[in-house]
């Protein structure tokens, strides 16, 4: 008897089982973004649906690129070139959060900024080990040099961080001897802010317009995962 429903019971959980993978594709969400849902999840007694859970990753992402000790303050920024994947961390600038738009600062010499003249195809990884929160934004990117956008921010960089767009040869060039590519000059100081000028020539802003973010949460009762999509503006409960 007990195992007639055992065997019941297996082949109800198989079935079940099938039709939840049968259903499932990455690529689409059942819930459009202008439709209400009320399903959610409580991260520190706190309740967010899928739309507030959008907002609350874009809060997250502006005070990343607000607070240098904050862990969403830096990516791992991955580009396409003949098929071959790059990856690099780079710290997060400016998020237009309306937008949907993350900045990045770098030097237009570096192999990146030549990357992504091939293919403006990019995806930027951030993980906060405290929160447990991952977010995985694919987008699509544009350079700015010498423009309104790379002004403002060269303006708004500090003389530190200038230091970087003022190494002799481009980035990447082998080198005989381990060197920080700089003149001897600013090889224990920061550049004056009238010296700091000549690396403006290299400076380079990436805006990254994302078209979707993939949101997963680690929590011992269970993950929880998320897909927004903003090319469709759709919106949906993933299994993480
Ligand atoms: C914590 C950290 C932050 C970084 N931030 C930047 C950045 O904002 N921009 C940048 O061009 N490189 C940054 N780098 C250096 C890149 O990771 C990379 O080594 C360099 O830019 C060369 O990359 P590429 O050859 O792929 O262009 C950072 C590295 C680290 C470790």
């Amino acid at each position: 008897m007990h195992q007639v429903r055992d065997r019941r019971k297996k082949k109800q959980h198989k079935a079940s089982t099938k039709t939840l993978y049968s259903t499932f594709n990455p690529h689409r969400c059942y819930s459009n973004m202008s439709t209400t849902n009320n399903t959610g999840v409580t991260i520190n007694d706190l309740f967010y649906t899928l739309e507030d859970l959008d907002k609350d990753c874009w809060v997250r992402l502006l005070n990343g690129s607000l607070k240098s000790k904050d862990e969403f303050h830096t990516a791992a920024v991955a580009t396409l070139h003949n098929g071959n994947i790059s990856l690099r961390t780079m710290v997060l600038r400016k998020v237009l959060v309306q937008e949907k738009q993350l900045h990045f600062h770098t030097d237009i010499r570096s192999k990146k900024w030549e990357e992504l003249q091939q293919s403006k195809n990019i995806s930027l990884l951030f993980y906060n080990a405290a929160a447990k929160m991952q977010m995985r934004i694919n987008g699509h990117a544009t350079l700015h040099y010498n423009n309104a956008i790379t002004e403002t921010a060269w303006e708004k960089t500090g003389v530190s961080s200038r230091r970087s767009y003022l190494t002799i040869v481009p980035p990447s060039i082998p080198s005989a001897v381990p060197t920080s590519g700089l003149d001897e000059a600013f090889a224990f100081r920061n550049p004056t802010q009238e010296e700091s000028e000549a690396g403006k020539h290299n400076f380079g802003v990436v805006s990254v317009q994302a078209l979707s973010l993939d949101w997963l949460w680690l929590h011992h009762a269970g993950h929880r995962r998320a897909f927004f999509d903003y090319e469709k503006k759709e919106r949906c409960w993933l299994i993480p």
